[in-house]
């Protein structure tokens, strides 16, 4: 049995070698280090610890609770992403083709996202249910406020926002197949402050603390294990420029334009029980 103690050892091992690594390869030099360490101390004078997760959070809950979908390139299952704290269970429930819950003047190029969910076997999943969150145009999420986010300091002011809207569970039809009209999700902050070190450190990477363009999506389906994703912009600088790490590949969709709309196909790809 492994216990707690065992684990650090093992873990600060393995994470010693990888600085070493690093050290080694880029030749480091003591007033790097020091530097680093400067800066270190500085996150945690602003006060920006908690925002330090944006930099590696992503990767431990890939670790976790991603790890039934870990290695899509083995089969082609579709690519795990973050859920993140925007997400609101029991949002209305819609047949396919569905129009997300939507202000009559919802601002946004109107995109309409369509596919087939599928199993890794190729077999299409009748009855999926799509469970779908985005940001709107105006860059906020509908049903929660600034404080959800916390500890990254995400403003999001929703008052006069309708509380489903732009989120909705899509069912897909009995062949599989599912059609959803909504429109281009906006950009969402990390929230970092531009003045403080970790806003620095984003400025000199030229990572702005922005995410890419992106669609939440959590597909449930009888006999299938649950995936949690994200769509993203084909064409969107920030898919290769983000501070939490490149996207996966085969999640970044190009749409097509026609006259006053989007178009956008992809099929979700599920790994059987
Ligand atoms: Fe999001």
């Amino acid at each position: 049995m492994i216990d707690s103690d065992d684990r650090l050892r093992v873990v600060f091992a393995d994470l010693r070698r990888a600085v070493d690594d690093v050290i080694l390869k880029h030749q480091v030099t003591p007033a790097e280090l020091t530097a680093v360490l400067g800066w270190a101390q500085r996150v945690a004078d602003a006060g920006e610890l908690g925002s330090l997760r944006v930099l590696f959070f992503k990767t431990v809950l890939r670790a976790t609770e991603g790890i039934t979908y870990a290695h899509p390139e083995k089969d082609g299952a579709s690519s795990w992403d973050m859920g993140g704290s925007a997400y609101r269970p029991g949002a209305p429930i819609l047949p396919t083709p569905a129009v997300l819950p939507m202000r009559p003047d919802e601002p946004g190029e109107p995109l309409i996202v369509s596919g087939t969910v599928r199993t890794t076997a190729g077999d299409p999943v009748p009855g999926a249910v799509l469970d779908i969150w985005q940001i709107d145009a105006n860059d906020v999420y509908s049903g929660i406020d600034t404080s959800d986010f916390l500890p990254l300091h995400i403003p999001n002011d929703s008052s006069g926002i309708p509380r489903w809207n732009l989120r909705a569970n899509v069912v897909a039809g009995p062949d599989g197949r599912y059609e959803f009209r909504t429109v281009m999700p906006g950009t969402e902050t990390l929230g970092l402050d531009p003045g403080g070190p970790l806003g620095a450190l984003t400025e000199a990477l030229q990572t702005p603390g922005l995410r890419p363009r992106h669609i939440h999506t959590i597909v449930t389906a009888d006999g299938c294990l649950p995936l949690t994703t994200q769509l993203y912009f084909d064409g969107d600088p920030l898919v290769d420029a983000a501070i939490e790490g490149p996207v996966p590949a085969s999640a970044v969709r190009t749409t097509v334009v026609h006259d006053g709309h989007r178009t956008l196909h992809h099929d979700y790809v599920l790994r059987t029980r």
